[in-house]
């Protein structure tokens, strides 16, 4: 009989040469750049096709790639029909994973439903990649203003990726060292190895279904609070812990109750993320800009941090990407609810490299199990049970 390893952990489920981690030493490279010298350097758009394609695109190519995620940034009307029909109260993670599967039924995209070696096809892969991670922004800035009762405000050509989704969400144009640390913040969650949502994505992959569930599925892995869900959690319980001077006995409570403290631990890394690191650094750097105050948020996330390195790092449990992500996603004026959203914007890039490389030289998941049930036995009639 197999080994069962509950989470799978440590088993390989894929070869890949997307990205790579290294979780004792903290160190995360998308196609061997590393994750810092990314955020710093490069563009969403130029991540998104590194990851894509392989390689650090010439000039040209990314003026081209970037031109095709402009130009397919509008979405049709009937997407915002139904969103009108949606509840104001949904979730916006459930929003999107529906308004995504949508998407398939407005833009060509089932041929790999139908066979073929359409799948093979790497314009036909390209195409679609564009088609998603251009309308992932518009989708997630409309339902902001639909489930307000408003008309979305729609995407804008002249502006870079990232200054174009906050410009969706607030109607003005964002201050420029706020549209860069949106701009890196989506680099730093645009890829990381085989996690749960990437791994979803694969399965739906393996299986021909059209991209736009691939994403639907991947979407619907994120959202949940152990994964991408928690950047939510984290700004929920840093306004629930109010101030500094509250940690220590609030985290005393939480563990004494085996809580879970959101945005702390990751099965790959037993150091800090380096993800954490960079953002908490461009948090400071938003806070200096501003005349050095911290906000009450950012102080009692420090504090937190400081007070579980005494009670967690034994257990390898350090802050991950999201502990400092939700905090720079309110200073740009995003609800907390729309923070995993984001993430999901940025993670398409991944999913979709993923997807093209499973595609490759595809096989259907299909694992065994450990059966632990019941050996063979005969049917009772009702009447005797
Ligand atoms: N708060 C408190 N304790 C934590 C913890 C957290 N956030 N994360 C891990 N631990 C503890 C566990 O209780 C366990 O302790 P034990 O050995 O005494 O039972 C130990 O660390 C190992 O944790 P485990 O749950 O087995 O790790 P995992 O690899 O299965 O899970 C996560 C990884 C990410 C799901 C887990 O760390 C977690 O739930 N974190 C909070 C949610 C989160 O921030 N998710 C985003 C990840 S990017």
């Amino acid at each position: 009989m197999s080994e069962y390893l509950p989470g799978l952990e440590g088993v390989p489920a894929t070869q890949s040469n997307i990205s790579d981690l290294d979780g004792t030493r903290g160190i995360l490279t998308y196609r061997g750049y590393r994750i810092g010298d990314l955020a710093r350097r490069s563009t969403f758009e130029e991540t998104a096709l590194l990851l894509l394609d392989g390689r650090l695109p010439t000039r040209e190519e990314l003026a081209a790639f970037d031109a095709d995620l402009r130009r397919n940034r509008v979405v049709k009307y009937n997407i915002r029909e139904i969103m009108k029909y949606l509840p104001a109260t949904g979730h916006p993670m459930e929003m999107l994973q529906t308004a995504v599967a949508s998407l398939g039924m407005f833009y060509p995209g089932d041929e790999c439903l139908t066979g073929g070696d359409v799948c093979g096809d790497l314009n036909y892969v390209h195409n679609m990649s564009v088609k998603i991670i251009a309308r992932m922004a518009t989708l997630v800035a409309m339902w902001e203003h639909v489930r307000n009762g408003y008309d979305p405000i729609p995407p804008r050509k002249d502006l870079g990726y990232a200054e174009n989704l906050l410009y969706m969400f607030n109607g003005e144009e964002p201050d420029p060292l706020l549209a860069r640390i949106m701009d890196a913040c989506l680099i730093l969650h645009a890829e990381h190895t085989i996690n749960a949502s990437t791994f979803a994505a694969l399965v739906a992959g393996s299986t021909l279904a059209s991209p736009y569930l691939v994403i639907a599925a991947a979407i619907g892995t994120l959202a949940g609070p152990l994964h991408g869900g928690a950047n939510q959690r984290v700004v929920e319980m840093l306004e629930e812990i109010g101030r500094p001077e509250n940690v220590r006995a609030w985290l005393d409570g939480k563990l004494a109750k085996k809580a879970k403290i959101w945005g702390m631990g990751h099965r790959e890394y037993k150091v800090k993320d380096p993800r954490a690191t960079i953002l908490q650094g461009m948090m400071r750097e938003l806070m200096e800009q501003r005349g050095g105050s911290m906000g009450p948020l950012f102080e009692t996330a420090l504090a937190l941090e400081e007070a579980c390195e005494e009670k967690l790092a034994p257990k390898g449990v350090y802050p991950n990407v999201d502990f400092y992500s939700g905090i720079l996603y309110k200073e740009m004026g995003i609800p907390p609810d729309q923070f995993t959203s984001i993430f999901a914007v940025a993670r398409s890039a991944g999913w979709l490299a993923h997807w093209r490389e499973q595609l490759k030289d595809n096989r259907i998941f299909r694992p065994t199990q450990v059966y632990t049930g019941e050996s063979e036995r005969d049917y009772v009639p009702i009447e005797q049970r």
